[in-house]
């Protein structure tokens, strides 16, 4: 019966502390893999973004931001005030189709985005070309800031013809042919805007992590800990940052408690066998292992749920995202009428009230899961660096919007890195997960800015 069932997924997505000290352990040895030459899962990419600003870098900036959901583009003025800046922006949306596009038509969409961005602010002004902070939010290697080879596409994307190739020259021939003034100054990866951002505000910031529609942390390093550089002879004392892409953790399968729902998603993903971890914890996911689940029930003769009922909504993969889940969570327990009015609403299902009940339970067990997950990839970092104190900076949807996502994370952190008892809901922890300043708008033309530096200085 429906008890039963609930007892079962109790078992199956909660991660208790012996398993989360585990997990963290294993990352650790992976995070330190990443950076040799043989590497291993995750790719641990070195982004060539090499220090910190000082809060006194100064210049006009663009700065693109494409990182799955939206499509963003600003323009920042870092001014000689120290740590100040101005931002105008205008945001398009990512349309669903892109996704699973040509290579053309992205390029295209992205470049026609920009060029109304300047034909809007900037009208008939002539001018010179301005640099550009591109966030792209993939996978990519880089032997220079402002290349990048797509490693892979993650985040449901599936575009032929860019896996593999310099996503640079494309962008910019779909720039000139729109006769855009536009220089792409460095390429970088949402989670090192994100550090840059935060640390310009906060000097005790040692780690960038976007908990959104994917998931993943960036770190500075220090380039003699990276070995498949060694060849490039840096100076070991030489800060670089480290663009983890942790979502790969784990594709081995080696300590990820995954449920048959996990593999479901991996194995109906455009790219099955990849990002195990993120597949687990990210805004993308989350829905869509609540839906196996319920469907799952429904189909399932000992208990049989939403009985007699249309759920051929339910039975469309994604077709509930994590904002679903965040409202159920949000709904006290003992009423669900807001619930009972989701269901109905968008998926058509008049749902029983123990039907609203195990839903609620699901909600939090996946939501639960999903921080806790989170807090092994920080910790590992700190572990990693022997930092028993850090402030890591945070953005993206599920850590801004999804309720007590925070207090959990901070509750998991403590029970792997354990520190007693605290002032309560992770504020003041040694390691304190925090909102971070705006990566790729401000994180990416400081991050211009410091390459434009470096250029001139000729480092
Ligand atoms: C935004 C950042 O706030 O969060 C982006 O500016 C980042 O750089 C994004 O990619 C991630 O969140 P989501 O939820 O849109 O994936
Ligand atoms: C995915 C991408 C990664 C990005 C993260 C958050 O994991 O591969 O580059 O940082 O999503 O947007």
């Amino acid at each position: 019966d429906l008890l039963d069932q609930i007892n079962r997924l109790e078992e199956l997505f909660t991660v208790p502390t012996d398993k989360l000290k585990a997990i963290t352990d294993h990352f650790v040895s992976e995070l330190t893999k990443g950076l040799t030459e043989e590497g291993g899962s995750i790719p641990m990419n070195p982004t060539w973004c090499m220090g910190f600003p000082d809060g006194y870098e100064t210049g006009t900036f663009l700065a693109l931001d494409m990182g799955g959901t939206n499509l963003r583009v600003c323009e920042i003025t870092l001014t000689e005030e120290k740590g100040e800046f101005d931002i105008i922006q205008s945001k398009y949306k990512m349309p669903e189709e892109l996704k699973t596009g040509t290579a053309d038509e992205l390029w295209g969409y992205v470049a026609d985005c920009l060029q109304q961005f300047i034909e809007y602010h900037h009208g008939d002004e002539e001018l010179d070309q301005l640099p550009l902070g591109f966030t792209f939010s993939y996978p990519a290697t880089q032997d220079y800031i402002d290349h990048g080879v797509l490693q892979r596409w993650t985040k449901g994307f599936d575009i032929d013809g860019v896996e593999g190739q310099d996503v640079v020259p494309p962008f910019e021939a779909a720039l000139a042919e729109r006769g855009v003034p536009i220089k792409l100054t460095a390429l970088i990866n949402d989670t090192t805007g994100t550090l840059i951002a935060s640390a310009y505000t906060d000097t005790e910031m040692k780690i960038g992590c976007i908990f959104g529609t994917g998931c993943n942390a960036a770190y500075m390093e220090n380039c003699g800990s990276i070995p498949k550089l060694a060849h490039m002879k840096l100076d070991p004392d030489h800060p670089m940052a480290i663009n983890c892409e942790w979502g790969a953790f784990d594709n081995e399968h080696q300590v990820l408690p995954r449920t048959p729902y996990d593999i479901i998603i991996d194995k109906e993903s455009p790219r099955p066998g990849q990002q195990a971890f993120e597949k687990m914890l990210a805004g993308l996911y989350l829905g869509e292992i609540f839906r196996l689940v319920l469907l799952d029930l429904h189909q399932n003769p000992d208990c049989k749920i939403f009985e007699g009922q249309d759920v051929g909504l339910l039975d469309k993969p994604y077709s509930l995202d994590a904002s679903f889940l965040s409202a159920i969570e949000e709904d006290p327990f003992e009423n669900l009428s807001e619930t009972h009015d989701l269901f109905q609403n968008k998926l058509g299902i008049k749902a029983t009230k123990p039907e609203l009940e195990l839903s609620h339970r699901l909600a939090v067990l996946i939501g639960t899961r999903a921080a806790r997950l989170s807090a092994c990839g920080v910790a590992a970092i700190c572990k990693k660096k022997g930092w028993d104190k850090a402030h890591v900076g945070a953005d993206g949807s599920v850590f801004n919007k999804y309720p007590h996502f925070k207090v959990r994370g901070a509750q998991a952190l403590k029970e792997i890195l354990g520190w007693p008892a605290g002032k309560g809901k992770g504020r003041g922890d040694p390691v304190e997960i925090l909102p971070a300043e705006d990566g790729s708008g401000v994180g990416a033309a400081l991050i211009a800015a410091l390459t434009l530096k470096r250029v001139q200085e000729g480092n």
